[in-house]
Order: C-alpha cells, then sequence, then structure tokens
C-alpha cells in the first residue's frame, strides 16, 4: 500500500541484521475460512478494493514492524502471490501451516521465519480494521509489565464463541478458557480475548513446546500461554472497545459489516483532514489513498488503491478511479473511469470518460463526453471535447482534437504511435491512420484519413472534393413521378 501507510524498505537485510529486529508480526492465515462458501480463500476477500489480509499486514508495517511472517495453509499459493505483489520490496516472509492444528501450531510454524527477532505480535489475518495507535499501545503495555506478555481484550454483551479472560487476584490475566472448555461458571465472564498478543520471542516458543492438545478441539492452543506468562509476573492487557478494531470475518455478512464499518471510519478521517463527502455512505475510498484539502467526492464515487488526490478537486457522482494521480484543481465530471492515469492540475475529463491505463494529461487539458484514451500523452492545454479514441499517441500542447477523431492504432497485428506537434488542429470525424506523425501547427480538414506524415504548418485534406448540382432533387421526383404514371 502507500503513503497513508507508509512501508519501510526492508531490501537491506545487512542493515536490519546489525541492529537486529524487535519486533516480528505473525499473521494467522492459514484457516480455511469454510462459512464464506467461497473457492477464495477467506483473507484474498477485498475490503475497500484490496484483499483483506493486506490490511493486516500494511497496519503491521506501518506501525514499524521490522519483518512480518504470513502463517499460511489453505490456498497458501494464491495467498503469497497477493501479499507479494501487494508489497513489492517489504520484508514479508511466509512459513507454511500444512495442516491446521490450532493458533498455537500456526506460530510454531513460524517461528524459523520470526529468526532473530526479539519479540512477536500475534494477529489474525482475518481481522483487518486494526490500527497501528492500537498495535503501539500494545508495545507500550508489553514493555511496562514483569511478565513477558500483552494481549488484547474486549468487554462484549454476547460472549458466546471467544475465548474468555480469567483474571487473577492482582486484577490481571492469569489464564484464557476457551468457550467450548469454559465451566458454566468461567461461560459468565464477558471480558473476551480478541486474538492480539505481544510476548518475547524466546518466552512465546519456548512455552509452545510445552502447550499440549488436551482440550475440546484436540489442538495446540495459542492462548495457554497466558497461564505460563502469568506464573513469571503481570500479563498485560490493553482493552479495546467493541467494534472494527477487533471484528473478525468469518462469513459474507460480516465481510459487508466490517466494509461498511471501514468506509465510514476510513471518509470520517478524511472529512476531519477537510476532505468533503457529498453522501460518504455511498463512497468508497480505498486505505491507501492521499487527498488534498478541499477536494470534494460526489456520490457513488470509488476512489480505488494507489490514486493519489490533490486539493481543490472536485470528483462527480459514479466516478470510478483506480492506480490514478490527480493535481490540484482538476475536475471529473459524472460518471468516468480512469485507470492509472494522470491529470495533472487544472485539468477538466469528462461526463462520461474513459482514461484507460498509461494516460497523461497535462495541466489545463480538457477531454470530454465519450473520449477514451490509452497510452495517450496529451501536453498542456490541449483539448479532446467529444467522441473520440486516442491510443498510442504523444498530442503537442495547445492542440484541439475535434468531435470523432479516432487514432487507429492497430492494423490487426501490431499497434503503433500516432505524434501530434504543438497547436495542431484535427478537424473533427479525422482518423490518423498510425504510425503517422503531424508537425507543429499541422491543421487537418474535418473529414479526413490521414494516413503520410504532415509537416509543420501545412493543411492536409483528403476528403473528395464537394460538388453541388443545382435542381437535382426536383429533376428526380419528375422522373419517379413519370414512372409510376
Ligand atoms: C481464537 C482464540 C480465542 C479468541 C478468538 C478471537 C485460540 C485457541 N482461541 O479462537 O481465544 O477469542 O480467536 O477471534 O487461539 N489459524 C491458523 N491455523 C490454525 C488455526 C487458526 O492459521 O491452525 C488462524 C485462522 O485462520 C484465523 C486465526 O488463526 O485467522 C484465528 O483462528 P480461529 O479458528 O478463528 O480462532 P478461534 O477458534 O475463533
Ligand atoms: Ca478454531
Amino acid at each position: 500500500m502507500s503513503a497513508s501507510t507508509p512501508l519501510k524498505p526492508m531490501g537491506n537485510e545487512g542493515t536490519v541484521m546489525a541492529e537486529g529486529v524487535d519486533i516480528a508480526t505473525v499473521l494467522l492465515a492459514a484457516g480455511q475460512g469454510t462459512r464464506m462458501r467461497s473457492d477464495l480463500a477467506k483473507v484474498l476477500h477485498p475490503i475497500l478494493g484490496v484483499p483483506l489480509i493486506v490490511h493486516s499486514v500494511a497496519t503491521a508495517l506501518a506501525a514499524g514492524s521490522e519483518r512480518v511472517v504470513v502463517v499460511v495453509g489453505h490456498q497458501a499459493e494464491a495467498v503469497k502471490d497477493t501479499i507479494r505483489s501487494h508489497f513489492a520490496g517489504s520484508n514479508i516472509l511466509f512459513a507454511l501451516q500444512a495442516e491446521q492444528n490450532g493458533t498455537g501450531h500456526a506460530v510454531q510454524c513460524a517461528r524459523e521465519a520470526v529468526g532473530d527477532a526479539r519479540r512477536v505480535l500475534i494477529l489474525s489475518g482475518d481481522v483487518p480494521g486494526i490500527q497501528t495507535e492500537t498495535l503501539r499501545a500494545l508495545q507500550r503495555i508489553q514493555e511496562g509489565v514483569s511478565s513477558p506478555l500483552a494481549l488484547a481484550t474486549t468487554a462484549l454483551s454476547d460472549p458466546t464463541g471467544y475465548g474468555r479472560i480469567v483474571r487473577g487476584a492482582s486484577g490481571t490475566p492469569v489464564n484464557i478458557v476457551e468457550h467450548r472448555d469454559a465451566t458454566e461458571e468461567e461461560q459468565t465472564i464477558r471480558e473476551i480475548n480478541v486474538g492480539m498478543y505481544l510476548a518475547d520471542a524466546e518466552f512465546l516458543f519456548s512455552s509452545l513446546a510445552h502447550v499440549g492438545t488436551d482440550n475440546a478441539q484436540g489442538e495446540v492452543y495459542l492462548t495457554d500461554i497466558v497461564a505460563m506468562a502469568a506464573a513469571q509476573g503481570e500479563v498485560g492487557s490493553l482493552d479495546i472497545p467493541e467494534g472494527l478494531e477487533m471484528w473478525g470475518i468469518n462469513d459474507r455478512v460480516q465481510l459487508a459489516e466490517v466494509e461498511h464499518a471501514m468506509r465510514a471510519r476510513t471518509n470520517e478521517q478524511w472529512m476531519r483532514k477537510g476532505v468533503s463527502f457529498t453522501a460518504p455512505d455511498t463512497t468508497t475510498v480505498s486505505t491507501d489513498v492521499l487527498m488534498g484539502q478541499d477536494t470534494l467526492l460526489g456520490r457513488g464515487v470509488r476512489i480505488g488503491p494507489g490514486c493519489e488526490i490533490g486539493s481543490h478537486c472536485r470528483i462527480d457522482e459514479g466516478c470510478v478511479l483506480e492506480g490514478t494521480t490527480l493535481g490540484d484543481n482538476v475536475h471529473v465530471k459524472p460518471y468516468c473511469v480512469l485507470l492509472d492515469s494522470k491529470v495533472g492540475e487544472n485539468a477538466q475529463v469528462g461526463p462520461f470518460a474513459h482514461l484507460r491505463p498509461g494516460t497523461l494529461l497535462d495541466a489545463n487539458c480538457k477531454v470530454g463526453n465519450f473520449v477514451e484514451t490509452k497510452k495517450a500523452h496529451l501536453h498542456k492545454g490541449t483539448k479532446a471535447s467529444h467522441l473520440s479514441y486516442l491510443g498510442d499517441c504523444e498530442i503537442g500542447a495547445g492542440s484541439n482534437i475535434g468531435a470523432g477523431t479516432i487514432t487507429c492504432n492497430y492494423d490487426g497485428v501490431n499497434k503503433f504511435k500516432t505524434t501530434l506537434g504543438e497547436g495542431v488542429f484535427i478537424g473533427s470525424d479525422t482518423q490518423l491512420v498510425a504510425p503517422v506523425s503531424l508537425g507543429d501547427h499541422a491543421y487537418v480538414g474535418a473529414g479526413s484519413t490521414v494516413t503520410e506524415d504532415v509537416p509543420a504548418g501545412a493543411l492536409v485534406i483528403s476528403r473528395t472534393p464537394q460538388r453541388n448540382i443545382e435542381g437535382w432533387v426536383a429533376k428526380k421526383k419528375a422522373e419517379r413521378d413519370n414512372e409510376s404514371d
């Protein structure tokens, strides 16, 4: 992800090893997620346009975790590929848990990848709403307690299904009992285990080696380390409110609920930073997006991953942007699609424009309705106001592209480039048959098919000359009348 959750470049192992890694994050993501009823692994389902595991990885990196280990099992290759594609260049390692023998076993599988890290932060891969500040708060708590462990807890009105926090005489956690293993009395405890822990690595792995499977599920419970830590001192706990930060996703209903809450939280954060939303419930902004002050997003807008939006921009209803950068003061009119494109300041796009990957509009350009662009660089102030296809082309500054202009960039086998100089005028309904170049200030008469290069300052016209035949209509009518007599 990008700037709001900056990635630490981790390619340089030398530097990392010299100082030693403080915190490695282990993300548990080996489970199948049966209740999703899906061919897609649970952690690959999208939230705000990004697979949900990617949110937790980005948060761990943003919180300063120097090494991230994802424990994969179900659909391991797909999960790995997805994470790699989102975090190229970051220090993400994978550990395989071939059989899902419990959360404790999953962490054991990560041991080698955790390596020399001093502490291990453990998160569930299906809880995408956790925030960096919360991870940092847990870190501070773990640093301040006498045992090697701190964990997050929440009090729930209905704690059914969760592990319960058992507190001892001093008021700190001394054990976690899973719902299925709990006595009736323990089941009345409303404080639950969120599934987020920070532990000293040495303690973690040496304790896990002693955890058995004598429980209702016959699994290695990670939660069994709590009692072991409590034997060494006070276990730290961070109380987080019930809500997005602890909500896991088990089915598609929860997926939609989490997405809704993430959308609301993200949009609220942007409103507090000076971005307006006409109808925030209908507008989706991916978490890695950057936006400037006084930008306005209309109803049903979707700003997808990798977008950077300037200040004082207006993006009207129904627009979809992905991987796109807008300079300041850009107006995108209703129902445009902008993909992997860059638009300079003061430009205007749409309504109903389609900027496909590789489009570069310099400042003050205007691209109007039903214009499609692809790998097209329109230099400063160039206008293509209506009904055009501009693909594989470079168009000099201050040019005017008439309605219905088409770059014929494809001969059925290969793609070719169209190059226009500055201040070129293309009359309406022109076909530019690539490869073709037009010099500065060339002038193309409407309806031309341009197949050969045009020198600077030349007029090119390639249509058949007009003939007017006086009285033709009346003469034809008279002929028809005679025939029918
Ligand atoms: C776990 C906790 C419980 C806590 C709850 C919070 C244990 C024993 N219990 O229960 O105290 O209240 O989370 O949601 O830890 N996973 C693996 N490999 C495995 C098992 C699980 O990678 O072998 C992953 C899952 O994919 C998931 C996470 O670990 O991301 C949690 O597993 P899950 O089965 O949901 O834990 P619970 O039984 O709900
Ligand atoms: Ca389980």
